[in-house]
This record gives structure tokens, sequence and C-alpha cells, in this order.
């Protein structure tokens, strides 16, 4: 059918089928700015103004928006600069995100903007209430919404012709001197609110506290609050992400997923299938090579088993990949699927971690070419086993007066990030596959996929647009294959994307787990010896198994290792089994088996603290690692290398207490029984609690990155990463860090990252490594090319002759100029034009590589607070506050965006994420309704304040930033609620239920 619509005020005529929604059409069109992540009406993703009023064009019918108008985020707001042509520059709400930094990984931006100018067409003066509930509808699983709301006020003030502050571009951050404190919370502050908050008492500063380190003064790119450096393109809603790309004649891949947890493929027709008009493949495992592979995205070798094929004559689970099919169209594509006729022989299940490791045990991995690693044991369903021993546990545990034993359990949660896994393939005019994907890993993807597609890895350009959002679950080589195979089979450009349906039954998620604590305790609070056993459910595949429950011990683990004698030689054990089920394979995400290890090291010790009577920060402090001290494990596990011993250099963790603990209140509400009653509310108690947690900054010995940096004929420069930003701001990050050594502004800086043709290798954004590994790559790289700026400078000087001779060490260079102490000096711009154009011709350009001996952790210092009826059993998080030393903070407006985040995805983690399965193995959660993550108006108040450190082992001294705001959010929040009314609840998350059986029990 064809019929006219009015988009962006201009009148199209469109052809389209009678159940063509309005997204597919307006993407069809080339409106890339319409993003999707569910196509079912609850992410918000897709949303447009029709008439004026936000709607979500998943929902809506193509034929339907005839005689409406129809607004995309692609009719507001130009580029300010294009050349001679003049612009109106961006809309008032697309500048206020981009200087808040609103947007991190930007694909929710564009339904944001719109949603946003909605509201403000209609009211210039919302109250904060207003703007969270205008946003609710979209989710953003980056930011924790606290700069999208501070735009959007931001840019009403401008639109009502006020004045407002700078927030970025300023010379500097909110310094604070070494004794600062902050305020704390005014009376009404914390006023408790049950549901969503339509009570704000939230204060949206953009800027974080930090109290910064005093080696970084004088520094003036490094530590400030740069703009991102894609913000324009992605408020805009530019065609920036991998799907945003329509290469002629691209067919639509789609995958048949086993609808039972084990069988067999005894027999699969699939002649009905092929014989469908508008079919072009249809791919089963008789069809293509078997090559047997892991799916993770990890260095070489990988540290896991190899147990997957791109497909198998077995099915290891409900979602697991039966048969490939690629089509013109989408429903040519699913009416195929519906064709292809399979026989399965059903073999037994195995849901139960613990069964599965039992004698007779059916086994999920009896293929011959299972490749082992390490501990793996396929005969016992065992893809990895860990047995550490630091000290003499066993000593240390009859040294204790007391010993102290629990079981937690931790849930398997989802990455859930907006975007969809995507990917799209095609040979190019080489003949060379080209793999456009959203990944995290695009080396590792060439890399691994080469020996499965049958291909040398010079026959494959991996390139990897924007990604809409990642947080590990893109570590995954999930989905390149499909499209990679059937590309190899038609010829032709495939896209394959995920259904969020797909993405619940099919990807990755968190590696849920049984945990035992056992730990030893004198009278005084000295931790004699720790002991944790994990029972660790990988699924049905061992991607990431071994590595994501190290670290579970290995980060988990170390923090506390006793005081007095026992801080020289400590008594730790981690022993872990990582058993093969018939459940959807775990894998990478954000924190990485770390938030496990915290919830149950965090709950333990509360308990310790309770029965002891003990205070819960002097007691954790006491028995905390400290700077100069040896890292417990470091000489006991890595991932996949040797251990080598490390110190720990810098430890910011007892300033993150002081600091935080102000910011929470703690002394005023902690053993406060009138703070603990709500006045007016009878059912209602307020608690608070606290977790202490550390991390690692990258893989010591392993990870490596590495840039070029290229001068340009101007004097501006292009940085060319293979680290991926997936919305964390690394692009941005590193390019402060280059300008600060070439003394320039990061506008010119021009990053780009990255495609295996031409970046340079970078293991990829994972294990917090990007601002440390790659910008230490960054660091040396401009280093060189800056010797090269100052060699050529003193070439100059000396060849005016106006002074006396120059030697390039004299030389420096600062505000896009190379200047002398004398005064004289010459800008890059001439530099740049006499090296291409003039005497001694050449390129100036550096490329460096970096890899670390160590991994400094970064530490903090989590505090909750909640409010709990004890009626029914609801628990309301009113606060959270993380104090974080993550060594120096490049950008505090980027790594605060990580921060708040973080500290929503874990809240998700705490009260309300959960992923579970019925009895045969079918997914129970399988779109972002069932599966809850927080909106806007449900946020609870957050605070940040960054207790900089100067790590010496980074040029810049930073330490990670981006997966600590997992690890403790869960089990302060726990502590919280114990505090508010004795419930003790050890399985995560603390649903209400949960809370409520636990206060009956309470005598
Ligand atoms: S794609 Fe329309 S609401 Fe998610
Ligand atoms: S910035 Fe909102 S989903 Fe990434």
């Amino acid at each position: 059918m064809e019929f006219n619509l009015q988009i962006n005020f201009a009148s199209m005529r469109v052809s389209a089928l009678p159940g063509d929604s309005l997204l597919k059409i307006l993407r069809g069109l080339g409106f890339y700015g319409v993003k999707h992540g569910c196509e079912s009406g609850e992410c918000g993703a897709c949303t447009v103004l029709l008439d004026g009023r936000p709607v979500n064009a998943c929902l809506i019918l193509a034929a339907q928006a005839e005689g409406h108008s129809i607004q995309t985020i692609e009719s507001i707001g130009k580029h300010p600069e294009q050349g001679w042509r003049v612009t109106e520059g961006l809309h008032a709400i697309q500048q206020a995100f981009v200087e808040t930094g609103a947007i991190q990984c930007g694909y929710c931006t564009p339904a944001q903007v719109l949603a946003a100018k909605e509201l403000l067409d209609r009211n210039l003066s919302p109250n904060e209430a207003e703007v969270r509930q205008v946003l609710s509808g979209i989710l953003c699983r980056c930011t924790g919404y606290i700069k999208p709301v501070q735009a959007v006020l931001r840019a009403a003030a401008v639109m009502r012709g006020e004045q407002v502050d700078p927030v970025d571009g300023g010379e500097s951050a909110i310094p604070v001197p070494p004794d600062w404190l902050p305020l704390g919370p005014t009376a009404g502050e914390t006023g408790p609110f049950v549901g969503t908050r339509d009570v704000v008492t939230s204060r949206t500063q953009v800027m974080p506290q930090i109290q910064i380190a005093p080696e970084t003064e004088g520094w003036q790119r490094v530590g400030k609050p740069e703009r991102k450096v894609d913000a324009v393109k992605l408020v805009q809603g530019k065609p920036a992400f991998a799907a945003d790309f329509d290469p002629r004649g691209m067919l639509i891949a789609k995958v048949l997923h086993s609808p039972i947890a084990h069988a067999r493929i005894k027999r699969i027709d699939t002649r009905r299938a092929r014989e469908l008009a508008g079919v072009a493949a249809v791919l089963t495992w008789q069809d293509i090579p078997r090559v047997v592979y892991s799916t993770a995205g990890q260095s070489d070798p990988i540290p896991g088993p190899l147990d997957s094929f791109s497909l198998d004559n077995k099915v290891r689970f409900v979602g697991d990949r039966v048969a490939f099919v690629a089509a013109e169209n989408e429903a040519i594509a699913e009416e195929a699927l519906r064709r292809i006729d399979v026989e399965y022989e059903p073999l037994p299940t195995l849901f139960d971690p613990a069964a599965s490791m039992g004698a007779g045990a059916p086994l999920l991995h009896d293929e011959p070419e299972f490749v082992n690693f390490a501990d793996s044991d396929p005969s016992h369903n065992l893809a990895a086993q860990i047995r550490i021993d630091i000290g003499d546990v066993e000593q240390g545990f009859s040294e204790a007066d007391t010993i102290f034993e629990g079981e937690y359990e931790v849930p398997k949660v989802q990455q859930a990030h907006i975007e969809p896994h995507v990917v799209i393939t095609y040979w190019d005019e080489d003949d060379r596959l080209v793999i456009r994907s959203s990944t995290q890993v695009p080396f590792h993807t060439r890399r691994i996929l080469a020996p499965v597609l049958g291909l040398p890895i010079k026959r494959i350009r991996v390139i990897k647009p924007r990604i809409g959002g990642g947080f590990g679950g893109k570590q995954e080589i999930l989905i390149e294959d499909v499209a990679a195979h059937l590309t190899i089979a038609t010829g032709r450009p495939v896209l394959y994307e995920y259904t969020r349906e797909e993405e619940f039954i099919a990807a990755r998620s968190r590696h849920p787990m049984h945990i035992r604590m056992k730990t030893g305790v004198k009278k005084d609070g000295t931790i004699t010896a720790n002991s944790m056993y994990a029972l660790s459910d990988t699924g049905a595949y061992g991607c990431h198994a071994l590595t994501v429950t190290g670290n579970t011990g290995h980060k988990g683990m170390a923090l506390y290792v006793g005081d007095g004698q026992y801080r020289s030689k400590p008594n730790i054990r981690f022993y872990a089994d990582i058993v093969y089920t018939n459940h959807p394979p775990a894998g990478a995400y954000r924190g990485y088996g770390v938030p496990q290890g915290y919830w149950a090291v965090e709950r333990h010790m509360e308990k310790i603290v309770r029965e002891l009577g003990l205070n819960p920060l002097e007691f954790r402090l006491k028995n905390a690692v400290r700077a100069g001290e040896l890292h417990p494990f470091s000489t006991a596990w890595s991932e996949g290398r040797e251990p080598r011993p490390e110190t720990i250099e810098t430890n910011g963790l007892v300033e993150c207490v002081r600091q935080g603990k102000a910011a929470i209140g703690w002394d005023q509400k902690f053993e406060n029984q009138e703070w603990h009653q709500v006045p007016g509310k009878p059912a209602l108690r307020k608690g608070i609690g606290v977790a202490l947690v550390m991390q690692g900054t990258a893989i010591p010995y392993l990870d490596m990155g590495a840039a070029s940096i290229k001068m340009n004929d101007d004097g501006s420069f292009n940085l060319l990463v293979g680290a991926t930003d997936l919305g964390t701001g690394s692009d941005t990050v590193l390019a402060q860090m280059a300008a600060e050594v070439l003394g320039v502004p990061v506008e010119d800086m021009i990053t780009y990252s990255s495609d295996t043709d031409f970046t340079p290798f970078d293991v990829g954004a994972y294990a917090s490594s990007t601002t440390y590994i790659s910008g230490a790559a960054v660091a040396r790289a401009a280093q060189i090319v800056s010797e090269r700026i100052r060699t050529r400078a003193a070439h100059i000087f000396n060849e005016r002759g106006d002074g006396l001779p120059v030697k390039p060490e004299e030389v420096r260079l600062a505000d896009r100029m190379a200047a002398l102490p004398d005064g004289r000096s010459v800008s890059l711009t001439e530099i740049a034009h006499h090296a291409l154009h003039f005497t001694d011709q050449e390129q100036i350009m550096g490329t460096a590589s970096y890899m670390s001996p160590v991994s400094p952790p970064p530490f903090a210092a989590q505090f909750a607070e909640v409010s709990v009826d004890v009626e029914t059993g609801q628990v309301v998080v009113d606060k959270l506050v993380m104090a974080v030393d993550s060594g120096v903070i490049v950008n505090p407006i980027t790594a605060a965006g990580q921060i708040e985040g973080g500290m929503t995805q874990a809240l998700g983690y705490a009260v309300c994420e959960e992923m579970r399965y019925d009895e045969s193995g079918n997914a129970r959660e399988r779109d972002l309704r069932s599966y809850h993550i927080f909106q806007a108006h449900e946020m609870p108040e957050l605070e940040t304040i960054f207790i900089e450190t100067f790590e010496p082992s980074h040029p810049f001294g930073v330490k990670a930033v981006a997966e600590i705001p997992m690890d403790g959010v869960a089990p302060a929040v726990a502590n919280a609620v114990l505090d508010a009314c004795g419930a003790q609840i050890d399985d995560n998350p603390v649903l209400p239920e949960k809370v409520w059986r636990a206060l009956r029990t309470i005598v």
C-alpha cells in the first residue's frame, strides 16, 4: 500500500505492508535517529512526536500515521559549524544534553530529547518530578538519569531566557581541600517516600565532589570536565550505530532457537523453508564446518574450555541455536523458521548446579572436539575449578575466638543494554569479509571467527561503530558468526539483530552462585582466616567460566586480610566449582564476578559486626588491606597467566569512608533509634548500611592496548585507537590525555575507534582497562609525536636564526604553540605545514602500545539508606552514596556518569532484577516489562564523591572506575534493611516477600 506521511514538515510518499510499524518505515526512509530496543512499547527508544505528542513508533502502524505530523530528532538542531552555511545550531535541549554530560552511549538520547521537547513546549518551568515523569517512558541503562534530568532543567532555564552557570569547559573541576567534608543531609532532605518518586528530594548536580590529587596541579586537559567528543553527533541522532546502515540487497537473518533444554537433533528438514520465495539461505549443522571454539571475547589462549560450535547436532538450553535463515525481509525469515521441521531426541536435563557435579549426572559436553583449559573436566560437567589457599587457613581458624559461617545466594541477571546485539556482514570489493558489529572486542572477534569461517585473519575486517551499551554483554562473539555464515552462503550483505526476547533467552548474563563463607575472628575484631566456596552456574557453555568466578575470589576476598600479624601473612581460601547446566550460558557482565563475591562478603561481615557488637566501619577498616601491602591474590591466581607479586601502591579507602559517611549522615543516623522511626508512618522503619569494595584495573601481563597519533596540516591530530567506547566516554578521556601531552584543546583531537584495518590492536573494552591501559598507550604515542614536534620546532627556530640556537628539549607545547622560555614561539599549524610541505618533509606520527605488569585496585565505600514497610516488606532505597578512589579522575563528568549508571544497575541487582526459569528451563522473563530496570521517576538520590590518589604506575595516575560501582550497592542495601528492621536477607535480590517472611521469623 502507498500513502503520504508528513515527516519533519515535509510530505513523503511511502510504500508499506499493512502490518509495517511507523518505526520500520521511518528507519527504512533513513531516519536512523529513531532507535529501537524492544519493539513492544517498553523501552521508549523509538519515541517520535506525533502531532507534537511523544509516541512509541514501534506500536503505531505506519498507515495510522497518515494525516498526522511526525517529528523525529532529525528535525531538531544542526551542527553549529557547517562551513559557509549559517545554521541555527543545536536546540537548547540538545545543547544542555551535551553540556551536562547527559549522553553516555547515546542510544536513548534522541528519544529523551524529543520527550523533553514536548514537555518544554507546553511547560517551560517544570519541576524535577515532572521532568522525571516525562523521561520515565524512556529506559536508559547507562546514566542513572541524573544528568538527563539536569539537562532538561537547564534547557528550560535557557529557554526562559535565564543565565545559567557553565558546567563544562571551565578551568577546573570542583576542588575541595584535603580536610573537606560534605555538609551531609539537612533537615527534611531525607523525607521518605514509598513507591515511585513523586516527592522530589534528589539533588541533581552535574559535577561530583572531588578531592583532587596535588600531582595534577597545572594540567590543562586531564582532570577537566571536557565535553564528550561524540556528544554532538549523538544528540542529533546521526547514523552512528551498527544498524544505521543499509547496504543494497541486504538480507535479514533469523535464528531458530531450541524449544527444549537438552536434546540430540535426530532429524532436521529444511526443504519447505528453502522453497519459500524470498528465502536466500537456510543453514543447519550439516551445512557448515564443525569448528570448536569459545564465544568468550578474550585474549589468546582463551582462558576457558573450547566447547561451542556455530551450529551443533545437540542443543543444551532453551534458546540454543538450531538453524540460521537469511531472507529478503523479516516476515519471510520468520515464516521460514516456522517451516523448519526438527525432530529432537530429548536428553536428561540438569538445572541444579550441585547435582551437575554428582556421580552419574548426564553429560552436557560429550563431543570429542572439546578442548580442556586448566581444570575443566567435562566428565563431571565442570567448566572450571579453582582451589586457592593463601597462608594457613586452618591454622588461622584455630587462632580465632569465634568462627562465623553463612550461606549466600546471588541470581542470574542480565546486562539489558538498550541497543540489542546487532551485526551486518558483507563482502567488500576485494572479497574481504566486513563485519560491522556492536562489539566490545573487535580484534578478538576477528581472531576467534577466522577459523570458524574458514578465512584467514587478513581477509576479515571488523568495524566497530558506535555501541549502544554493552556492560560486558558485547564481550561475547555471540551473533557475528550467524551473519557471516549467511553472507558466505549467499554472497549478500546480512543483518542479524537480536529481538529483546532473544536477548533474554539466548544472550549472556551474570553467573548465579551459591556461596559459603567461613570466617575466624578474634574478640577484638581481628580476622584470622577467611574462606569462600562458590558454586557457580555457567549454564550450557563455559564462556568466561573460569575468569568470572576467579574474580569473585580474586577481588571479593582480597579486601579483608586481617589486622596485626595477619596483614603480612593473611589466611585466605577461595575454592570454586563452575559447572555446566542446561540454563542459558552466563558470561561477562560489568563487575565480572565481583558483585557476587561482595554480596556474600559484605553480608557476612555485617553479621560478624552485629554479633560481636563492633562498629561496622571500624571493623572493616581495621581488617582491610592497605597501601604498601601485597595484593594477597597476586601470588596465587591470575586470569590465565602466571601470578606475580604486586604491591598495592594507593588506597584511599579511609578517606572514602570518612567522606562517604559524612555525605550519608552516618554519625547522625546509625544507632539513632529516633531516626529509625518515621513520624506519621508507623509501619515504616529507616535503616542505613555500608559495604566496602575493591576491584582491579585491567589484567596484568595480558591486557594490551595501542594507539596511533597523526598530525594534520592545520596542527590538529587524528587519534586512532583500537579501544572501544561503549558509552563510557573512553574516546573522550583518551583524547584528553593526548591533548594534555600535545598542548592542544580536546577539539583538536579527532578520535576514531575502532576498525581492525586502520586502528592498532587493543584487547577491547573490558576489565576496567581502557583509561588505564589504552590511556597509557595514548600518552606514549603522544609523547613520541611531541618529540617530533619539538625537534621540528627547534629546526624552525634555528632556521629563523633570530636568537640563540635551540635544542628540542627546551621547547614546551601549550595552547597550540611550541614555545621557548625566551618568549619565541611557533604555532603547531606552522610546524605541521613545515613538516608536510617544506623542509625534510615527513608525516609526524607516533604509535605506541602498553601492557601493564600490575592491576592497581580502585577502592570504594558504598552507603545506602532505605525505608522498609514492616507490614508489607516493601523496601524503598532513599539514597545511595559512593565515595571512590579511582586514582586521578580524567573527566569528572564522564566518570561521575559511570558511577551513577553503575550504581543504578547495581540497585536493580539489589532489589528487583532476576532471571528465573521453570522446571523445563524456559525463561520466565522475556521482555523489559517482566524484567524491570529502574526508570527515571523511581530513582533514589545518588551522590558520588571522588577521592583522588595518584597511582604511580600510570602517567596520569589513573585507576579504574567503570565496574566498581556495581560491587557494593546490593550488600549495602541489604545491610540497611537489616539495620531498619532486623530482617536478614541472604539471597539477593531483596524482594518484599523475602523481607516479609524474614520479619515473620524474628522473635
Ligand atoms: S522499540 Fe518501541 S518502545 Fe522499545
Ligand atoms: S545513554 Fe541511555 S541507554 Fe545509553
